[in-house]
């Protein structure tokens, strides 16, 4: 079982409280009586000696002077001579020693005088007898005391027992008093002060807890100048740096996680690139190696069919030069943090230079060409060049692929903010609607017949995105009514 630290506290202090308020009672209600005892003994004594000196000193005025003694302290006094008639006796009646004519009742039936008388004999002056006494007459007890003056005077001094007693009775009452008093407010004092001194270490291990689940949030903020005090700085130190340190280890494992989970996405990406490469390789090959086998065997003799092959072994293999190149291209960009080589220039200028490149191109599909600047001839950019014209050239490609017979492909520019907005247009068929978005992945194509008729790779559009993206650009596709239209963005100077 446990029991707290308060409980304890309390429980020691205050167990100690009582126990001390009983000793004192048990020692008072036994002990006290006896101390008054010896004092008075000790009072009578001096009195006996102050009586006896006043008397050798001055003899006649002694009757005033016990006169005074016998009523500032409450004793009964007598005087005798040496045949023990009484020379003087106390106006009070309880001295505890029954005399009127001390020589006339010795007959008395209750007194022992022979025993009292002895009592006399035996004393010196400086040596007087005490004794305490049961007075039957009187029915009680009595502090006695018989002294010697000279040789022919003795005195009796009497003092009652019952004062005594009830002066401890009262002294052990009080003590009673004061001791139940004092435990009451003593409880509560330690009461108080074992709250004081655990109410901060309780509270301390409530932060010592909530630190064992990582929760650094509360501290100790009392100011105390003693060992408690000490103890919460050292726990609030020790939380900080558990925080810091912990935080530093949380920052560390989430970098680490991202980059493992890059470079899983990026072996993901390869393994699926490189599936991607081998299918798109597996018909080129077969063509080639189909082919050259026939060539080989000399499947037909006749010239013009061995020019058919030749051509058909030419021109896979230039498809497959063709996407090697661009697999190259986008791997370099993807892979790669391409360093993007920016200069200054005129997009309408990079526009009409390439369509002037293709015109004959242009011209061989029989497409109607055109281009708007919104007549604004001077567009000037900041961005790569090369790669600007390879984004341009992959639009108008395509564009060609899917024209139509007499078709038109049209080129516009526009500005809005910061950044120009190039856009090809080109008549054809509408791109399906959940192919908008995959067209942009490497090797996807839309129609993977019409593709391999135009040798497409269907890697174009996704060095396309490469691009913009390390431009920090924009790029996008949509359906216009009879048409496609592609754009991208570049940074006006
Ligand atoms: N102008 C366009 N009109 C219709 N479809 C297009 C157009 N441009 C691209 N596509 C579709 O997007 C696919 C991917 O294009 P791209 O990445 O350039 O590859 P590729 O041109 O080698 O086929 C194409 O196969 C085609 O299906
Ligand atoms: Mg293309």
């Amino acid at each position: 079982m446990k029991i707290s630290l308060k409980t304890q506290l309390f429980a020691a202090f205050f167990g100690m409280i009582v126990f001390f308020v009983l000793l004192s009672i048990i020692l008072s209600s036994t002990l006290l009586e006896k101390y008054y005892y010896s004092k008075k003994e000790d009072a009578m004594q001096q009195t006996f000696n102050t009586i006896r000196d006043a008397y050798s000193d001055d003899p006649d005025n002694i009757m005033l002077y016990v006169e005074k003694i016998e009523n500032l302290r409450g004793m009964g006094i007598i005087f005798f001579d040496q045949h023990f008639n009484v020379l003087y006796q106390s106006r009070q009646r309880a001295i505890g020693l029954g005399v009127r004519n001390f020589r006339i009742n010795t007959k008395d039936p209750v007194m022992d005088w022979k025993n009292i008388e002895a009592k006399f004999k035996k004393v010196t002056v400086d040596k007087p007898f005490i004794e305490k006494r049961f007075d039957m007459r009187m029915e009680s007890s009595f502090v006695s005391l018989y002294g010697k003056i000279d040789d022919e005077v003795y005195v009796y001094l009497g003092t009652p027992v019952a004062a005594i007693q009830e002066s401890a009775k009262i002294a052990v009452r009080f003590y009673i008093f004061t001791g139940i008093f004092m435990i009451i407010v003593g409880g509560i004092i330690i009461y108080l002060l074992s709250l004081r001194l655990t109410k901060p270490i309780v509270k301390l291990n409530g932060i010592a807890k909530k630190m064992a689940v990582l929760d650094f949030e509360e501290k100790y903020d009392e100011k105390r100048n003693d060992e408690i005090g000490t103890l919460g700085e050292s726990i609030n130190s020790l939380s900080n740096q558990l925080e810091c340190s912990i935080g530093e280890l949380k920052a560390a494992n989430y970098k680490l996680m991202q980059d493992i989970e890059k470079e899983r996405q990026i072996d993901e990406m390869r393994k699926g690139f490189i599936s991607n490469i081998s299918h798109e390789l597996k018909t080129p090959i077969a063509l080639v190696q189909g082919y050259a086998e026939g060539l080989k065997l000399n499947v037909n003799d006749d010239e013009e069919n061995k020019n058919y092959y030749c051509e058909v072994i030419i021109d896979e293999a230039n498809k497959m030069n063709n996407m090697v190149r661009k697999l190259l291209e986008l791997s370099e960009l993807e892979f790669n943090d391409v360093v993007l080589d920016r200069e200054e220039f005129c997009i309408c200028e990079l526009i009409r230079n390439l369509l002037k490149k293709n015109s004959l191109l242009l011209a061989e599909k029989g497409a109607e060409v055109t281009f708007d600047t919104g007549g604004n001839d001077s567009i000037r950019i900041n961005a790569d060049y090369y790669l600007t014209e390879q984004v341009l050239m992959n639009y108008v490609s395509n564009g060609l692929n899917h024209l139509e017979e007499g078709g038109v492909i049209a080129i516009s520019t526009r500005v809005a903010g910061r950044k120009v907005r190039v856009e090809v247009f080109n008549s054809g068929e509408n791109i399906p609607e959940e192919a908008l978005e995959n067209i942009w992945l490497s090797f996807y194509k839309v129609d993977k017949a019409r593709t391999r008729a135009y040798g497409g790779t269907g890697l174009g559009l996704s060095i396309v995105k490469a691009i913009q993206k390390a431009h920090g650009n924009g790029y996008g596709v949509k359906n216009k009514p009879g048409g496609v239209l592609f754009w991208f963005e570049c940074d006006l100077l």
